[in-house]
């Protein structure tokens, strides 16, 4: 018998800017036998291979972020396949966590087609990661040191050379990424589906150099996570308010030692992944029940999202984002979640330049 079940269509990623392999361990979980939801784990092409900016691109016109249109790829296949491995296809979620966050992009890639029903943005918007290699010189640097300086060029522009670090992000195609999002939002150019979207509290431990023996400078970490990860959500969820659209914020303070075993981490950069995907104890061996019952409520309220994305969560208790509203608040001093005020949020985010463009 064919059996309807919700869908998520969780895309893996990687950081955008440098090299790491996609963890699996994040998407390879059990909430699938748990609820009944297909979990269709989407890694796509990022890096160098996702948004290679490559210079011959650039020349010929045709620098487009093919990660992105690898999401919209596996959005069209789940539409086209997911029935026949019992989903259904009016029940998918289109999700990912910080650079594949980017499937924020695509809600305005696909404005009036979104295929799917709602989003999902974790620790990512449209409001960071801008590639500033305008000479598309980091492309040319590793096709030079592989023997492909023809492929890369195409052309002969030998302006396209420089030396330093290597970094992959995405690129302004007018496809696939925008110049303005606070424009093109209040012009309603989005799609208008609602989505959850929310940030951890401490994103930056894990992003910075190791510090060594003596520490983390907690203040710049606490600005940085502020600036980069929470006011960019908190501004877009705002905006996507001034747009008529639902958006349900989450801010995570989670910290349990399984995932966060030395005292700065906490809430780091996508550290709330092992617990929405039931895999925490694959990190630091089993947890406490105060974590386990975060990690089960967290999958409850994704699969309300996922049933009834206008709905499902204003009924389970987390209401819509609003001018003095409330945000969930997860694993804050102990609890499992509760609901604070997100103008808490909106004012420390006061003083924060806005770099969403
Ligand atoms: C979820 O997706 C991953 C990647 O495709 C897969 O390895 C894993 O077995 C899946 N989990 C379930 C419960 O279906
Ligand atoms: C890569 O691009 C960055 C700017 O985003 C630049 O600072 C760096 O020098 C470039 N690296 C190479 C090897 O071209
Ligand atoms: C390529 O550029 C170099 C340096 O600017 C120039 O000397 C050369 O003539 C160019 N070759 C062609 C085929 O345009
Ligand atoms: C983006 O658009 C907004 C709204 O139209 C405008 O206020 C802002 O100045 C624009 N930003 C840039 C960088 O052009
Ligand atoms: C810690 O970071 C803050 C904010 O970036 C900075 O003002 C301060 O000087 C730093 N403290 C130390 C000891 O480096
Ligand atoms: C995380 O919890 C531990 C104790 O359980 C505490 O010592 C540490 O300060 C907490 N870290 C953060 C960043 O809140
Ligand atoms: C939000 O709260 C502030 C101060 O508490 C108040 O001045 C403002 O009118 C409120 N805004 C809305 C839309 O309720």
């Amino acid at each position: 018998m064919m059996v309807a079940v919700n869908l998520l269509l969780a895309i893996a990623s990687a950081t955008a800017v440098s090299s790491h392999a996609v963890d699996t361990l994040q998407v390879e979980t059990t909430i699938g036998l748990v609820h009944g939801i297909i979990n269709s784990s989407t890694p796509y092409h990022n890096n160098i291979f996702g948004f290679p900016n490559a210079c011959g691109q650039d020349e010929a016109g045709e620098n487009v972020n093919m990660g992105v249109l690898d999401q919209r790829l596996a959005a069209e296949w789940v539409r086209d396949n997911i029935a026949a491995f019992g989903g259904d296809t009016s029940r998918m979620v289109l999700g990912g966590s910080s650079a594949a966050a980017s499937c924020d992009f695509y809600s305005y890639a696909y404005p009036d087609d979104a295929i799917v029903s709602g989003f999902i943005f974790h620790s990512g918007c449209t409001g960071h990661g801008v590639n500033t290699d305008l000479a598309h010189t980091n492309f040319t640097f590793v096709a030079e040191h592989l023997g492909c300086v023809d492929l890369s060029l195409k052309r002969n522009s030998s302006i396209c050379r420089n030396t330093g670090q290597l970094k992959w992000t995405t690129v302004i195609d007018k496809i696939t990424k925008f110049e303005n999002y606070t424009k093109r939002t209040l012009a309603g150019k989005y799609s208008k589906l609602p989505a959850i979207e929310g940030a951890n509290a401490n994103e930056e431990a894990s992003l910075i150099t190791w510090p060594g023996p003596a520490g983390l400078n907690m203040t710049y970490i606490h600005e940085k996570s502020l600036s980069v990860y929470i006011c960019p959500a908190v501004h877009h969820t705002s905006l996507r308010f001034q747009g008529d659209s639902l958006t349900f914020f989450y801010f995570n303070e989670a910290n349990f030692s399984s995932i966060s075993p030395r005292p700065w981490e906490g809430a780091y950069h996508t550290s709330e992944l092992p617990l929405l995907f039931g895999t925490w104890e694959d990190y630091g061996g089993p947890g406490t029940s105060v974590e386990a019952s975060v990690s089960g409520h967290w999958q409850d309220v994704y699969l309300e999202f996922m049933k009834d994305p206008v709905r499902g969560l204003p009924r389970h208790g987390w209401p819509a984002f609003g001018p003095n509203g409330s945000a969930k608040l997860m694993g804050a001093n102990g609890g499992v979640s509760q609901l604070m005020d997100i103008s808490i949020l909106q004012d420390e985010c006061a003083g924060i330049p806005e770099t969403y463009g």
